[in-house]
Parts: structure tokens; C-alpha cells; sequence
């Protein structure tokens, strides 16, 4: 039994990061044979690109999807830390898992994985009062799952392996993609950015860049598979290639993704901090470099920024968004936004509604403050009531539902170009996005799917625009 350690999870060392290659056993390649899973999956992109890796990792065991936890002989929660709300789904689901476990299906294995298997705490009630959860595994370990699982298949005790150390990048690790038009691609695992709030750094380890190669090969692989969109993945990407011991930046990463002809790139998370001006050149250059940049300010509070452990003010931030609007051409920015950071005052939210009417985001995620264990904010005595965040939080969502509508509606009228992904269940029709990541519902043929089509906008909503077809 391996369990997870905050103090070592924190260390950040010079250890050189190596490459290693998935393996699987060729004995394990049948112990899923004739049994069902059903894989839940909570939080961010990163870990619904996880539980990609994780269904082709069971496939290769033989277990078949099924889409109801309650056909299924193996149930994986593959779960998120980054507020309380993510923690209470996780432990809600596994009340229902426990219900069926003693009512019906005393046989049915039950795994979780993910951010909050990373978490001291979550682990020590794991192992208190969740007994009859058969396996545990980390975000450094993921390859590792056809061992654990089959340790638990055999031992019928709970088997639960958390490293707390990062180890090395697996190259290899099997995809089942869950769209045959769009794709997410690691370029950075891990974060060293430490904001105060943020379980993030201790839950996913240390920055670790992929190497460039890796990634420009398996850019071109989906080039060929007919793949028409991806999207870099990283907690932080903007710090791409900061760990090498060469010089390789996001910047050069993002103009060799564009060269090997894959018509969409998309990449997130940023952090203002990094973000260059050769970053805002190689994207205003390189017209299959979406112009979307999702920038989180967390607070339009100087103040509060500074608590937070963010690196900037509101004054920088808005210079940077500002460069960012004007040099590149139709770009469409969206945030992150935290109301009730311990000691927010009125006065600081009102800098943050301030922020948010000088930028008039296209999307915003906005957020109450949730303390997350061992994580220096929470520490803070000062904690904001429950009822001032909420309300805080309706206020603010206000002020940016607004703007959503009022940048829609500048797009009317406008002919974009769109890639259609599917048809819409509720009116017969199709949906995409443009290269601005916006929503958009309109009439068509359905050999139109996973193409890139010209689309006129003819209708805006707060959360999609209505279009129509130009031939
Ligand atoms: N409480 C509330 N929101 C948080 N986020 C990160 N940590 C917390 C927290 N403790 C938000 C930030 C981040 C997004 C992914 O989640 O806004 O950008
Ligand atoms: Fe949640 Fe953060 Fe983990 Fe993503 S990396 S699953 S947002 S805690």
C-alpha cells in the first residue's frame, strides 16, 4: 500500500524527468473478459483526457463499455479536487455504488482514481470508512492500472498505490478518443505556480514538459487519422519548455503544431505570467492557431491577487489583455473568476465587476472560493460567509452573462467558419463550433459531420448563436 504525502508531494527537486514507455503484460490481457465497465469522469479537460487513456487501458483487458453504472461489473470514478462541490459528486456516487454493492451486486469491483486520490485526507476515509472500495490509484500511476486492478482482482483486499513523487512522462499509453474529429494532446503536465487557493500543484505534481517530438508525431498521427482539431493540454502551457535543458518554448512549440497541417489548435490552460509577445505573434501569424485565448484573472483586486500568489495586478493583467485584443485579429478571450477569497472585502469585488466591464469576456467561469486541504488560503482566518460569496457570485454572473450576449450579438450577420460535430438532440439540427469556440445550431445534411463549413450567423444567444448554412 502506497498512500499520498503532501510533504513530498510539494517538493519540487531538478531531478531530470525521463521518458518511459507503456507496457502491458500479454497474461493480463483477458482478465476483463465477459465483464462490463462504466467509467464517471469529474473536473477538467486533463482528466477527461485521462479517462480516455484509462477506457483504451481497459479495453485492452478485455471489459466493455456500458453507459449505466448499473450494468457494469467494474465502476472507475476518475474524480476532481479543485472544489468541495467536485469532492461531495464523488462521495455521493459512491454511496449509490455502496447501496448496490449490499442490495445487489455484491461482486461488483469499484475503483477511484484521479486528483482526489491524491489527497491525505480522501485517502485516510478511504481506508476508514470505505472499505469496500477495492482500489485506489494516483494521476502519477494511471499507466499502472492493469497491475493494480489486477492485484485487486486477485487479493479481494483493498489495493491502493498513491505516489506522491512524479516519476517519469509514459510515452504509449493507449486512446480511445472520444470524438473522431477533435483531440486533446499533453504538452505539460503539472504546475509550480503554487496559487494559495489551488490544490492543483499538489494533486498533479511538479511541471514536466513533453517532449516536442513526441508531441509534433502524435499531432501528425491524427493529422492522417483525419483528425481536424487539437487541443494542447497543461495545467499551465504557457510554461511549455521551461524544464528543458535547451531552448524550446511554447512559442516554438506552437509554430511547429501549425506546420504539420492540422487545420484547428486550440491550447489551455494559460497564466498571464507567461504569456509573451512572441506567444501573441506566432498566434495573430498562423491562421490555423484558433484566436481564442481563455486567460483566468481570478480577481480584479490588486490586493487580492497579490494573496492569491497570482504574479500580477489588475493593472498588467489588463495590459496583457489589452496587446492581447488588439493584435490579434477577431481573437475571443474568456476567464476564470473566484469570488470570496478569504478577505475579500466589497471593495475588491467591486474592482473585480470593475475588471470585468473594462474586458466584456466572451466566456467566464465563475467560481466561489472553496478551501481546499493544506493549501495556504485556507489557512486564513478570514473566510467570507457562505451567503456573501453567493451572493456575490449572482452578482458577478450578472455583469458577464450580459457581455456573453452583447459579443454574440456582434457576430451577427457574420459568415464563420465552423467545425460540425453532431446533431442537435432537441431541434433536428446540427451543431459546431467556430474557431472561436462558440456554440453554433443550424440546419444541414448530416454527411456535413466532421466537416469544416461556412456558417452565417443569424441569431445570438447568452450561450450559442443560431446560423444558417452558405453553400
Ligand atoms: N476554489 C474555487 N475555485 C478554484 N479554482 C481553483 N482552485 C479553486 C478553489 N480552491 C478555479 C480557478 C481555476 C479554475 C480551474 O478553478 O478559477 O482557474
Ligand atoms: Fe480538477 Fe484540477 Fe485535477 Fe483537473 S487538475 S481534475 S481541475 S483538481
Amino acid at each position: 500500500m502506497e498512500l499520498p504525502d503532501y510533504i513530498k508531494a510539494k517538493k519540487r527537486t531538478k531531478e531530470k524527468v525521463e521518458k518511459e514507455l507503456y507496457e502491458l503484460d500479454d497474461s493480463l490481457k483477458k482478465i476483463g473478459s465477459g465483464k462490463k465497465y462504466f467509467l464517471k469522469t469529474y473536473g477538467c479537460q486533463m482528466n477527461e483526457h485521462d479517462s480516455e487513456n484509462i477506457k483504451a487501458m481497459l479495453e485492452e483487458l478485455s471489459f466493455v463499455e456500458v453507459d449505466n453504472y448499473k450494468d457494469a461489473d467494474l465502476v472507475l470514478l476518475n474524480t476532481c479536487s479543485i472544489r468541495e462541490n467536485a469532492h461531495n459528486k464523488a462521495f455521493g456516487m459512491l454511496g449509490r455504488l455502496k447501496h448496490i454493492k449490499e442490495k445487489d451486486n455484491p461482486d461488483l469491483i469499484v475503483g477511484l482514481c484521479g486528483c482526489m486520490a491524491q489527497e491525505e485526507g480522501v485517502v485516510e476515509k478511504i481506508i476508514k470508512k470505505y472499505k469496500w472500495v477495492n482500489f485506489v490509484f494516483g494521476t502519477h500511476n494511471m499507466h499502472r492500472l492493469p497491475y493494480i486492478l489486477n492485484d485487486a482482482l486477485q487479493s479481494q483486499k483493498q489495493e491502493i498505490e498513491v505516489l506522491s513523487r512524479e516519476g517519469n512522462i509514459i510515452e504509449g499509453v493507449p486512446v480511445k478518443r472520444e470524438s473522431p474529429y477533435k483531440a486533446y494532446v499533453n504538452i505539460i503536465y503539472g504546475c509550480d505556480k503554487f496559487c494559495t487557493y489551488c490544490i492543483v500543484p499538489y494533486t498533479r505534481g511538479k511541471q514536466r514538459s513533453r517532449n516536442p517530438k513526441d508531441i509534433i508525431r502524435e499531432v501528425e498521427e491524427l493529422v492522417k487519422e483525419g483528425y481536424k482539431e487539437v487541443t494542447l493540454l497543461g495545467q499551465n502551457v504557457n510554461a511549455y519548455g521551461k524544464d528543458f535543458d535547451y531552448q524550446y518554448t511554447m512559442e516554438n512549440l506552437l509554430e511547429d503544431v501549425s506546420h504539420t497541417g492540422i487545420p484547428r489548435i486550440f491550447f489551455m490552460t494559460s497564466h498571464p505570467w507567461d504569456f509573451t509577445d512572441g506567444m501573441i505573434d506566432v498566434i495573430a501569424k498562423n491562421k490555423n492557431i484558433m484566436p481564442y485565448v481563455h486567460l483566468p484573472v481570478q480577481s480584479g483586486s490588486s490586493r487580492i491577487l497579490k494573496l492569491m500568489g497570482r504574479r500580477y495586478t489588475k493593472e498588467s493583467y489588463l495590459e496583457l489583455f489589452d496587446k492581447i485584443r488588439e493584435r490579434i485579429p477577431n481573437v475571443s478571450l474568456s476567464t476564470d473568476i473566484i469570488v470570496g477569497f478569504p478577505g475579500e472585502e466589497e471593495e475588491d469585488f467591486l474592482e473585480t465587476l470593475d475588471l470585468v466591464e473594462h474586458c466584456k469576456y466572451d466566456n467566464a467561469y465563475t467560481f466561489i472560493y472553496s478551501p481546499r486541504e493544506k493549501t495556504p488560503a485556507a489557512k486564513l482566518d478570514n473566510q467570507v460567509p457562505e451567503e456573501v460569496k453567493e451572493e456575490r457570485l449572482q452578482r458577478l454572473n450578472k455583469v458577464v452573462n450580459k457581455y456573453f450576449l452583447q459579443q454574440n450579438k456582434k457576430l451577427v450577420g457574420q459568415v464563420l467558419s465552423v467545425l460540425v460535430e453532431g446533431t442537435s438532440t432537441k431541434k433536428n439540427e446540427l451543431f459546431g463550433y467556430t474557431e472561436t469556440k462558440k456554440l453554433i445550431n443550424f440546419k444541414g445534411d448530416e454527411s456535413l459531420i466532421g466537416k469544416i463549413i461556412n456558417v452565417e450567423v443569424v441569431d445570438a444567444k447568452t450561450w450559442s448563436l443560431d446560423g444558417k448554412v452558405v453553400e
